[in-house]
């Protein structure tokens, strides 16, 4: 277990320990859940493992398609051995239909579909609420280079193109979704690599169907039954914890 680990940061849904080799951490997925800046928390039986299982099923698959990315393997329930990598501190917003903050921000209206891919860009940094910035802030306060910028954009556009058909092929719609990079020290430079964790936390995910939520807007708007929609998330992935 975790008990003699050295633990290196806690973040409100996961703990990175200090990994067996050099260059690589243990992320520790726990079942806190939290929303508007955890304002709002709780802990729900079960996130964690199922949050572990869905992330460490997409990461491989991303990276058969040629994406770099942190993940190593799934080493137990909650744990995930990844590369070490130093977090670019913006966090990547894909959007395919209007949803949440973008609806409040702008007027818009919930599940009108946008005619085309929206990125956006916030500042990872808790203490302001992660406002939203442009690629212009990126490159003034020096977040990543232009260079790097035009890497990630590619990237999230490509992984936004795969996991919209993943999801489609489970009869569910990938309405939005949050990415984080790193840059990984490799023998060829430093690489820009996905990172962090891809689940039902950081995705809005929508039955095809019925257009019920089966993401963590069960719990940011108290619809209740958050671990029984990442529970169907991953049956529908075929995946299960054992
Ligand atoms: P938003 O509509 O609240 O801006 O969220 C957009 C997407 O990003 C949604 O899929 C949830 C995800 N997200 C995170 O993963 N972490 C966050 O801190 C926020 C605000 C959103």
């Amino acid at each position: 277990m975790t008990a003699d680990r050295e633990k290196l940061y806690e973040g409100k849904a996961k703990i990175l320990y200090k990994g067996p080799d050099a260059g690589t951490l243990i992320q520790y997925f726990k079942d806190d859940a939290t929303a508007f800046n955890a304002q709002k928390k709780a802990v729900l039986d079960g996130k964690g493992a199922l949050n572990n299982l869905i992330s460490a099923h997409l990461f491989p698959a991303l990276g058969a398609l040629g994406i770099p990315h942190h993940f190593i393997e799934r080493i137990s329930d909650r744990e995930q051995l990844i590369k070490q990598v130093q977090i670019v501190p913006v966090e990547v917003i894909i959007r395919n239909v209007a949803a949440g903050s973008i609806c409040s921000r702008l007027g818009l209206t919930e599940g009108a579909p946008l005619p085309k891919t929206l990125i956006e860009f916030c500042l990872k940094d808790d203490a302001l609420g992660d406002p939203v910035i442009a690629a212009e802030h990126i490159d003034v306060l020096g977040l990543a280079t232009p260079f790097e910028m035009d890497e990630i954009v590619e990237m999230s556009l490509r992984i936004n193109d795969f996991l919209s058909g993943l999801f489609m092929a489970i009869g569910v719609k990938l309405i939005d979704f949050k990415l984080e990079f790193g840059r990984l020290e490799t023998e060829d430079g430093v690489q820009i690599v996905l990172a962090d964790e891809i689940s039902p936390d950081n995705c809005r995910l929508w039955d095809s169907d019925t257009d019920e939520k089966m993401d963590k807007d069960r719990f940011r708007r108290d619809l209740g039954g958050l671990v029984e929609a990442y529970s169907e998330i991953a049956r529908r992935l075929g995946l299960s914890l054992s």
